[in-house]
Order: structure tokens, then C-alpha cells, then sequence
């Protein structure tokens, strides 16, 4: 997003330079993983993490949990909610020291955290969150706007897409539900994820862009371990 961009939505530019940059490339990496949904980030990401070594972050996590906070709260708007969110994320995800793993996966949270994402207060306090963490180590990081707004200078950024009907397909397979209503859900979702004004989804202009569509997770996963051990110069990851 350009600064002219985001005066003309009228928000604040997120402050340039964050994660990634000057980090020491032998010290510290971070991996962005962005994407629409079910092109395979959490899957990937996750295996990269493991292989790799580094931790890893469902930025996708706090937007959930900001949706399932304001279902709840209605009375309280998105942007407190994300302001003062209590959460952790790791193998379960606890909210308000609740154990929300499998509640924030549900289609209505999926739709509302779309919504709550396209407020420009929300992204705000959780770009604050997500950078605090990123600071330090390295990390494997999956969202949708990690390489180019959370780490923009993120020392490898891949850039994951797959058909409508397959990540529809996907979708489905993991939620147990209709293939062709999860597709009409994701069409309306990735459309307000791309048009929305701040942060929108896209690929960064040095992300390396994966189709995934016919691809088993296994094999993605070994073309990204690939592009880590490029991204630093050496054969091995
Ligand atoms: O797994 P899936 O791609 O379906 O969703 P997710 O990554 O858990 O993200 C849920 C919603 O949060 C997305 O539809 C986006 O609207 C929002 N989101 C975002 O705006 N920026 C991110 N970095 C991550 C998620």
C-alpha cells in the first residue's frame, strides 16, 4: 500500500522498516507466507516452522479472535476489542484464557473476521502485536499482508494461490461442509479481502509466487524449504 494510498482512505501509514529489516541475515529470518484462504498457508507454514526450526504465527488467528470477540461483545467495537485482546496462540488458541481453537474456525467468525480486518483501527493495534512478537527469532509468518505490511522486510516472501474450486475444495474437506457453499463464502470473503482499502491482499513485488493447485502439502512444503535455503545462499535450510 503507498502512503498516498492510505491518505486518500484516510488512515495513518503503518510506520515502514518494521520486522525483517536490518535483523542480521544469519541472526534472524522471517518467512512470510501470505495468501487467500485455502491456498495452503497455515498447512505449509506450519510444516516449514517444524522443519525449520522457527516458531510460527497465524496472524489469521488475531483477526479471528477479534471477530469471535465482537460476535459475542457486540455493544464493544472491533477496534477496543483489538485493542485490548487477551490471547495466545500456539498449539490452542486461548482468548481471554479460553480455549477458542475450534470456535474461531466456524463459517460466521470466518465472514465477521473479514469484516472486523477491513478496519483500519483493528489492523492497527494488531500490526503493533504482530510486530512485538516478530522482533525477535526467526519465524515462519502466515497471513495476508505479512510481507507487505506487517515484514516488509522479510528476508523470503512467498505468495501462495490455488483455483477458487480447489481452495473451495480444501475448504470443505476440513470443515466437513458443502463444497459449493464454503465456494460462495470464500468468493465473497477474498473479495473483500482484496478490495479493501487498507492492507488489501496481494502479492508483495519481490514475493515468489506458488501456485499450489494440484499440489499435495508435502510437495509445497519442499519447494519452500527450497526457496529458504536459496533465500540464504546455501544448499541447506
Ligand atoms: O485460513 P484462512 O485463509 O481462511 O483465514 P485466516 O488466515 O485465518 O484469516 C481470516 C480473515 O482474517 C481473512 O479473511 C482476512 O480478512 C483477515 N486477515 C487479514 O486481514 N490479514 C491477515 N494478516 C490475516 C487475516
Amino acid at each position: 500500500m503507498s502512503a498516498a494510498a492510505v491518505a486518500a482512505a484516510g488512515g495513518s501509514e503503518p510506520e515502514q522498516g518494521g520486522p525483517g529489516r536490518c535483523r542480521g541475515y544469519r541472526g534472524a529470518m522471517i518467512v512470510a507466507i501470505d495468501g487467500p484462504a485455502g491456498a495452503g498457508k497455515s498447512t505449509v507454514a506450519r510444516a516449514l516452522a517444524a522443519a525449520l526450526g522457527f516458531d510460527y504465527l497465524d496472524s489469521g488467528a488475531l483477526y479471528r479472535c477479534v471477530a469471535l470477540a465482537s460476535l459475542q461483545a457486540p455493544e464493544i467495537s472491533p477496534a477496543e476489542h483489538a485493542a485490548a485482546l487477551d490471547v495466545s496462540l500456539g498449539e490452542r488458541v486461548l482468548l481471554d484464557g479460553r480455549d477458542v481453537t475450534q470456535a474461531i474456525r466456524s463459517p460466521d467468525v470466518s465472514a465477521r473476521a473479514s469484516v472486523v480486518a477491513a478496519d483500519q483501527a483493528v489492523r492497527l493495534a494488531l500490526l503493533a502485536r504482530q510486530r512485538e512478537l516478530l522482533a525477535k527469532g526467526d519465524w515462519v509468518a502466515e497471513g495476508r499482508d505479512i510481507g507487505t505490511v506487517v515484514a516488509p522486510g522479510a528476508e523470503l516472501k512467498i505468495f501462495l494461490v490455488a483455483s477458487l474450486q480447489e481452495r473451495a475444495a480444501r475448504r470443505a474437506g476440513e470443515l466437513g461442509a458443502d463444497p459449493s457453499q464454503v465456494e460462495a463464502e470464500m468468493s465473497v470473503r477474498d473479495a473483500r479481502d482484496r478490495e479493501r482499502d487498507h492492507s488489501p491482499l496481494q502479492a508483495a513485488p519481490d514475493a515468489v509466487v506458488l501456485d499450489t493447485s494440484g499440489l499435495d502439502v508435502a510437495t509445497v512444503t519442499a519447494r519452500a524449504v527450497d526457496l529458504v535455503a536459496r533465500a540464504r545462499g546455501s544448499d541447506r535450510p
